[in-house]
């Protein structure tokens, strides 16, 4: 079972788009995968008309170790696709537990239990650095950050990235990440520039692809199944797939390293 995690403290920069649509194409390609939202606004589990503020119980069990992660599984309109999903609950645990020891693996444990039925996990974070993302990152083997390509998420991407290297000081281990320029419109300077930017700054993480803006994603979200299964041959449908390509070849496992744009 591969845990690929999608995150980045920035909002708005397509994690959720990102999860919905490689996910989709995990469960097109056969494997059996699970999506965990871990973000309390629940984005992903609207996605597939579940509603966040009625759920009975979500990721939120997890923590308070009420329920498997078992029982927690929710069908999609996809076939292969489970979601684990989030309840607005989620928001209330960095005052509950944030502080305690050992609540950093929680989501770990969970997903070894349940790791002989899925081949691919993918955890959508919420934009905060917290109690989740802190017990995403600790359950994956990849995290994928997506860079809107405009200025401002720049500097968010360098937040994430110190994130990355703070958390490697704890681990005896190297946790690769794939930087993926997202909404990226060729048309406009603030785009071409922003990536060049990512090319100076994030050569050897950096995708070399892009997500480009394509008005589908929202029209799929609409539908609750991702644009990849939707409309397979969509703009953004294809940057997807050959993202997915690339992050499922991906051997290198760079170095985390904090990184400064002055
Ligand atoms: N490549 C794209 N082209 C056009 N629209 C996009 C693209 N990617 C995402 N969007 C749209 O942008 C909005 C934000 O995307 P998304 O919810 O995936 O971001 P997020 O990083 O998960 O946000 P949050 O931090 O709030 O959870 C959504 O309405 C989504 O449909
Ligand atoms: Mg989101």
């Amino acid at each position: 079972m591969k845990v690929w995690t999608v995150a980045n403290q920035k909002g708005g920069v397509g994690k959720t788009t990102t999860v919905a649509s490689l996910a989709g194409l995990c469960a097109l390609k056969g494997e059996r995968t699970l999506i965990v939202d871990l973000d309390p606004h629940g984005s992903l589990t609207a996605y597939f008309r579940l509603d966040p503020e009625r759920i009975e119980h979500s990721a939120y069990d997890l923590f308070t170790g009420s329920v498997s992660a078992q029982s927690l599984l929710c069908e999609t309109g996809v076939e292969r696709l489970m979601l684990l999903p989030a309840a607005v609950a989620l928001a209330t645990l960095d005052r509950q537990i944030g502080a305690r020891p050992g609540m950093g693996l929680v989501l770990r444990r969970a997903l070894q239990e349940i790791s002989e039925q899925f081949d691919r996990v993918l955890l959508d974070c919420p934009p905060m650095l917290g109690v989740l993302m802190i017990n995403a990152l600790a359950a994956s083997h990849h995290v994928i950050i997506p860079v809107q390509t405009e200025f401002l998420a720049l500097k968010g991407l360098q937040r994430m990235v110190n994130t990355l290297a703070m958390m490697q000081r704890n681990r005896s281990y190297t946790l690769p990440y794939s930087v993926v320029p997202t909404q990226y419109d060729r048309r406009t300077r603030a785009s071409i520039e922003a990536l060049e930017e990512l090319q100076r700054c994030y050569r050897q993480q950096l995708w070399d692809g892009v997500i480009p803006v394509d008005t589908q994603f929202r029209e799929a979200s609409k539908r609750g199944l991702p644009l990849t299964v939707l409309r397979p041959w969509a703009r953004g449908s294809r940057a997807y797939r050959q993202l997915f390509g690339a992050l499922d070849a991906a051997p290198s496992i760079p170095t985390v390293q904090a990184v400064n744009h002055g």
